[in-house]
């Protein structure tokens, strides 16, 4: 049994010390707006938060998380930073299939949360390791910079 905090809410999970967090965040605890991609943190899919570092949950073994905060998708809209990032998504109609995009959001939230304004080489360092077949990254680069500027608008 593993006990860690899953967007704002403690819970335990039943499963071996080296599961990878994906998998307990979609089977064990329904959370399936992270996504499997690669499963060799090459590809971002599967990005959360953990204690507010953007880390590949399919290569972060459960117990890495252990008394540790997680932020999933379906959370990150809590805080001020992930509202202003997914109502950018929004204006920009930034998906195409979607799939990685929920990876996207969780890295460019990580980064803005840590720097109101980042220049075009955070935002390339930041957003490196997340990978988009449909090509998005223009509209993803708009967005983060459209959301970096309301960051700093609103304080
Ligand atoms: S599924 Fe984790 S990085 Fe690709
Ligand atoms: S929107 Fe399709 S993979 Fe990124």
């Amino acid at each position: 049994m593993i006990k860690l905090s899953v967007n704002g809410k403690a819970v335990t999970v039943d499963a071996e010390a080296d599961t990878p967090l994906l998998w307990a965040l979609r089977d064990n605890l329904q959370l399936t707006g992270t996504k499997f991609g690669c499963g060799m943190a090459l590809c971002g899919a599967c990005t959360v938060h953990l204690d507010g570092q953007a880390v590949r949950s399919c290569s972060t073994p459960i117990s890495a998380a252990a008394g540790k905060k997680v932020t999933t998708i379906e959370g990150v809209g809590a805080s001020k930073t992930g509202q202003v990032v997914q109502a950018a998504w929004v204006a920009h109609d930034v998906p195409q299939c979607g799939y990685c995009q929920s990876g996207q959001i969780m890295s460019a939230c990580a980064l803005l949360a840590k720097n109101r304004k980042p220049s075009d080489g955070d935002i390339d360092t930041a957003m490196a390791g997340n990978i988009c077949r449909c090509g998005t990254y223009n509209h993803v680069r708009a967005a983060i910079k459209d959301a970096a500027v309301t960051l700093q608008r609103i304080g």
